[in-house]
């Protein structure tokens, strides 16, 4: 079914591009059935030179040809997508969102449509090694479940779940996740350097020992604790930085990013703007 469908990307940015690329490349629409709306002509121009496909630059002229409609608009583009889709939209479309924090209902009430789809990425999708957490309305019917999810897949692995609660907790985890690996490779980089590693040579070693712990943690089925015991000999190197990790408060500092980052995401979802001035955002 899914090739035969008609799916028009709506927001050809970081995500918008995973998504066309992943699903040209793995082979499971083609170019033709692909519908791609852009409003910055240097983008739709990539598209064209990438892709041979030619994009629009407004919704409202193409919508009403989509079977499925993806949205990759940020969150705050919403409202304004809204006008060019709200009845143009086939009453029968199914729509994946991958917005942050913008809830099912929201999504009904904004494009008009009850197959709704709400979906939390992340950037590794890039390279097919994303994952993606994903809820559904009841409407959804298990043809379209089953289309959503061979898409969701080409992005890399996929989460189910039926409450929609766990969206704003992945946002958090996942979603956000790879800005939080992203600064931790860069804070053991600079590490490598300071003690004397050319740059190139410090972030081989990184980048190989991450890749390496996640497939190792995968293959192992162990608690993260076991693997990290078996390279923590009593007095050792190992026991000595982690030493100077717990002091400086690494595990709570996780786990207070990650709680912030799910309060952020529920604000988002509620339209609150980051200049909303509470107790909560003063620095301690
Ligand atoms: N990046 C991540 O890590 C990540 C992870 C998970 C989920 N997400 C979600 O993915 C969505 C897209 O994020 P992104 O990082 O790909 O953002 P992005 O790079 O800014 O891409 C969004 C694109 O949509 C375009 N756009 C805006 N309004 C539009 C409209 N009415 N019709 C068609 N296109 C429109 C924007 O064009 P202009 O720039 O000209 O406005 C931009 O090219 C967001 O909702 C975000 O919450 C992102």
């Amino acid at each position: 079914m899914l090739d035969k469908s008609k799916i028009a990307i709506i927001g050809y940015g970081v995500m918008g591009k995973a998504i066309v690329s992943s699903l040209i490349n793995d082979g499971k629409v083609k170019p033709e059935n692909l519908i791609v709306v852009e409003p910055t002509p240097d983008r739709l121009e990539v598209l064209q030179q990438e892709f041979g496909i030619t994009g629009y630059a407004d919704s409202a002229d193409v919508i009403g040809q989509a079977d499925i409609v993806i949205v990759a608009v940020k969150p705050q583009g919403l409202s304004h997508l809204s006008k060019s889709v709200k009845g143009n939209i086939k009453k029968d479309a199914l729509v994946i969102s991958i917005m942050a924090g913008v809830s099912l209902a929201t999504l009904n009430e904004k494009l008009g449509v009850e197959q709704i789809i709400r979906t939390m990425p992340n950037t590794p999708a890039q390279v097919g090694m994303g994952i993606t957490v994903w809820v559904k309305t009841p409407q959804v019917s298990d043809e379209k479940k089953e289309m959503a999810s061979e898409i969701i897949k080409t992005l890399g692995d996929e989460v189910f779940v039926d409450d929609e609660s766990y969206l704003d907790m992945a946002t958090a985890l996942s979603g956000s996740g790879p800005a939080y690996v992203f600064l931790f490779m860069e804070s053991m980089i600079d590490a490598g350097v300071h003690m004397g590693f050319p740059r190139r040579i410090a972030e081989k070693l990184v980048t190989q020992t991450v890749r390496g712990s996640a497939e190792f943690f995968l293959q192992n089925h162990e608690h993260p604790a076991r693997l990290r015991n078996d390279v923590t000999s009593p007095g050792g190197t190992s026991a000595e930085a982690l030493y100077y990790l717990e002091k400086a408060g690494f595990r709570t500092a996780i786990s207070r990013a990650i709680w912030a980052a799910y309060e952020r995401s529920i604000e988002l979802g509620k339209g609150k703007s980051k200049l909303v001035v509470d107790d909560k955002n003063k620095p301690e």
